[in-house]
């Protein structure tokens, strides 16, 4: 199954570049930038990659960006990202970006943008991997400060394809974000959000029906509600399963437990991914690979799994087709 796993061509829609920040390129980057971490060793770091919810991670993960300050910074970042989904025969992959997490901190939307861009650009030609943009929002900021950022991603409108909404979810849902993401869409920014990983089924459904967004990051909590079970997989969309995620943030106590069967088989289209592959303990096949082992799950379930990764895609068309 291990081998079959990392021989199947995937696609990963749910990762956030921040969170692919990995142990020994944040030390690497901290020494060059002359910025101190709270940390002495890679073990120190590992060890407090210990959280209890969603909050709990935020603190950490943002605080290790705080070293990420030059373009050559966010190259590396990317770059080493880009690698891994080669060695996992990623072919192609859907990004998000915090830019508020840097902007916030002095860094300027096109260091950040640059870097990423210019990485992007490098690991198609030279390893072959595609992938696009999605500019989140941090949803416990304000709405005014989220179109701040929609108005500084306008010169670089045509490297970003999306705009998603994430960070701390309960007690900041959809619903703030109405007009911004209405800009956003008349911008041509195609709308995903976080929705449904600690918030109820009535974010999701604010989601769907407020923002109109085409692709549920997370989603899990849908399943407490029949009638947007249906409506979800009326609208055929899809569902950014990340199950390592879920177990390091508690939103599952334990990956035998976790709902993805239970999704497919309600018709749900899941995918597999890795959220922040740094933090959680693996990346996509690592994520590909306990969950087969704690569900017990068939080859093809797994080939629907990643048949789904391409499928519901932001890619146009035509380029979906190269991969279906
Ligand atoms: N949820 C919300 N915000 C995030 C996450 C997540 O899983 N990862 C990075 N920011
Ligand atoms: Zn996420």
């Amino acid at each position: 199954m291990k081998l079959f796993i990392e021989n199947l061509p995937k696609a990963e829609l749910h990762l956030h570049i921040e969170g692919s920040f990995e142990p020994s390129l944040m030390f690497k980057i901290a020494e060059r930038n002359k910025i101190e971490i709270p940390f002495n060793s890679i073990e120190e770091i590992e060890k407090a990659y210990n959280f209890n919810c969603l909050q709990d991670f935020l603190d950490i993960y943002y605080q290790s960006a705080n070293v990420l300050i030059k373009e050559q910074d966010f190259y590396d970042l990317t770059y080493s990202y880009l690698e891994k989904c080669a060695a996992q025969n990623v072919r192609h992959t859907e990004i998000m970006f915090d830019p508020q997490t840097h902007t916030k901190r002095g860094v300027s939307f096109k260091t950040v943008i640059d870097g990423i861009t210019k990485a992007c650009e490098a690991a198609e030609e030279n390893i072959g991997v595609t992938s696009l943009l999605i500019m989140s929002y941090l949803r416990h900021l304000s709405e005014e400060d989220a179109f701040k950022t929609l108005k500084e991603s306008i010169p670089f409108k045509n490297k970003i394809t999306a705009v998603g909404l994430d960070s701390s979810e309960q007690g900041n849902p959809p619903s703030k974000f109405k007009n911004v993401f209405e800009a956003s869409v008349n911008e041509g920014y195609i709308p995903v959000a976080h929705a449904g990983e600690e918030g109820p089924a009535a974010y999701v459904w604010e989601a769907i029906d407020i923002l109109g967004i085409k692709r549920i990051d997370h989603g899990n909590n849908c399943l407490q509600d029949e009638s947007l079970i249906k409506e979800i997989v009326k609208r055929d969309m899809a569902l950014t399963i990340c199950p390592l995620s879920n177990t390091s943030l508690h939103v599952v106590d334990d990956l035998k437990n976790h709902p993805l069967k239970k999704m497919l088989d309600l018709g749900l289209k899941a995918t597999i991914n890795s959220d922040d592959p740094a933090y959680f303990g693996g990346q996509v096949n690592r994520n590909y690979i306990e969950i087969q082992k704690a569900l017990n799950l068939s080859k093809s379930d797994l080939y629907l799994l990643a048949q789904n990764s391409f499928k519901y895609s932001l890619l146009n068309e035509d380029k979906k087709q190269q991969y279906l």
